[in-house]
């Protein structure tokens, strides 16, 4: 109520006042802890479909291209997403994991057979980007592969196989077909999903049929004795479906699960998704409700969890997540193709905030999706490449992977909007292999500057630096025109004194905080 009485107060001061602002302070502590846990890295994890200009005239151009390329992707990709530091890359669904038939996609080019992709556009895949090419790309990438596997339209065998003809070392059938195929060694994938929304387009199963068929296709899942073990992940909840998590746990032995997953998009009304670029100020606010929403999906289903599996064995995936809106006009609807504004950077910096918080179970996510797809990191037009405001957003977090997480209080002001009102500040701290501490703030609120104070009493730290990411307009974006319009910059307007660290946040921004 106070604070809803507050920001009335702050509104008024605002019109009668020339735009003064009469904010209250928002609080944050800093409280370091011996139990804290690790940030896994890979919950700055990506996500690649074959769906619209992701692959196919998107990431993989092929060999012949006059895009310089390696083995058909285009290097000015791999450097965007190695300078990203990403950690783990999910392929090839997403919906269509489920049509997916790894060997339609293995051996001579000129051989593979053509399928029509069914989910995404009714398009030829001609199936030229296959098992090699994204197992050789994530070698290139550095990056752990997550290959999801086919459990809508495939066989328990066809999985058995796909695991053996990418990790096994010795002699057994799948593993000759690789080195016929021109690969020797096994890759090694350690990373595999047992299907994808086995609820929605992965067969419309329920939960409990699910878990029957989950157990099946895990029990014969080995990693051939190759010493990286694996990690099967099952398809999980549709957003707030706890139903869905409570019978997985309950079901399924942890012996045969590693990790569970959740999915759950930004998006305003499925019937009425909006502009990507052309959204008012409510729908923007719409779209942080749908964001912040995380955070009660994140400790619901980790609650559940936590009944089944007191010792933290099985991790929390969410394996898809980001902003989900309107095609670009004159865009094929089945191609998901949408620009990204400062929007998307406030859904990215507050979701990873809340992962981050929630390290503990949540140990890996895959934003949806990282190339010309949804709310990707890379577009593409022709030759052209832009790295978007999300790209920024993870490039100034990447400092949080594998650091340890230093929890906080926070006790902040809101962002009101007829009548509505969200928390405006999101905030989450970590301390580096190195000993570094990072602390990345959000500020949401499109329209108010926040000013916040954070305490830092119960630690010693050196000077900080910082970098900010804004724009002029919550509805900017890099265009190819002006691809570099919005990147991160130096920032140097907060003060530091006796264990106090004082900011005003400018609206819709993000921070990140490191010392030096
Ligand atoms: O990311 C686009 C689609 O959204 C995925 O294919 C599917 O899993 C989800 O519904």
């Amino acid at each position: 109520m106070k604070k809803i009485l507050l920001n009335f107060l702050v509104a008024t001061a605002c019109i009668a006042g020339n735009g003064l602002m009469a904010q209250e302070v928002s609080t944050i502590t800093l409280k370091p802890t011996d139990s804290a846990p690790i940030i896994n890295k890979n919950i700055y994890g990506h996500f690649a479909e074959h769906l619209g200009r992701l692959i196919y005239d998107g990431l993989y151009v092929g060999e012949d291209s006059s895009i310089p390329n390696t083995k058909g992707v285009r290097n000015d990709i791999i450097k965007a997403l190695r300078d990203l530091d990403i950690p783990v890359l999910r392929w090839p669904g997403g919906c269509f994991a489920d049509t997916y038939h790894w060997k339609d996609g293995i051996g001579p080019k000129e051989d593979r057979p053509t399928i029509v992709n069914q989910w995404w556009g009714g398009v030829t895949e001609d199936n030229s980007f296959g098992t090699h090419n994204f197992l050789d790309l994530c070698e290139e990438l550095e990056t752990e592969p997550y290959l999801a596997a086919n459990v809508g339209s495939g066989t328990v065998k066809e999985l058995a196989d796909w695991v053996q003809y990418v990790n096994h070392a010795g002699v057994s059938p799948m593993s000759k077909l690789r080195q016929e195929n021109g690969r020797k060694e096994p890759w090694k994938v350690t990373y595999w999903g047992v299907g994808n929304e086995a609820w929605g387009c992965g067969g419309h199963m329920t939960a409990e049929y699910y878990a029957n068929v989950y157990k099946k296709y895990a029990t014969f899942m080995t990693d051939w004795n190759n010493g990286t073990g694996l990690y099967r992940i099952a398809s999980g909840a549709n957003a707030g479906d706890y139903h869905w998590t409570e019978v997985l746990m309950r079901d399924i032995p942890t012996n045969l699960l590693e990790g569970v997953a959740l999915h759950s998009y930004s998006v305003i009304d499925w019937s009425n998704k909006g502009s990507a670029t052309g959204f008012t100020k409510k729908q923007y606010f719409q779209t942080m409700q749908r964001a912040l929403h995380m955070e009660e999906l994140v400790t619901r289903h980790s609650a559940i969890m936590d009944k089944y599996d007191p010792e933290n064995k099985v991790a929390l995936i969410v394996d898809e997540w980001g902003g989900w809106y309107d095609v670009e006009e004159g865009t094929n609807p089945g191609f998901l193709y949408q620009q990204n504004t400062m929007r998307d950077a406030m859904i990215a910096g507050t979701t990873l905030n809340i992962f981050n918080n929630h390290a503990r179970r949540v140990k890996m996510a895959n934003l949806a999706q990282a190339v010309n797809v949804l709310q990707a990191v890379i577009l593409t037009d022709g030759e052209k490449m832009l790295l978007t405001p999300t790209y920024w957003v993870m490039q100034m977090y990447k400092v949080h992977q594998d650091a340890t997480l230093i929890p906080l209080n926070l006790e902040g002001e809101n962002y009101v909007m007829d009548g509505e009102e969200l928390p405006a500040i999101s905030a989450s701290a970590s301390k580096a292999k190195d000993g570094k501490v990072h602390i990345s703030l959000v500020n949401i609120d499109s329209e108010n500057a926040h000013e916040v104070s954070i305490d830092l009493s119960e630690m010693t730290l050196s000077d900080l630096s910082a970098k900010i990411l804004t724009s002029k307009n919550v509805q900017d974006y890099n265009s190819f025109e002006d691809p570099e319009s919005i990147k991160p910059v130096s920032f140097k307007d907060f003060k530091m004194k006796k264990g106090k660290l004082d900011v005003e946040v400018p609206p819709f921004s993000v921070i990140v905080f490191g010392e030096k």
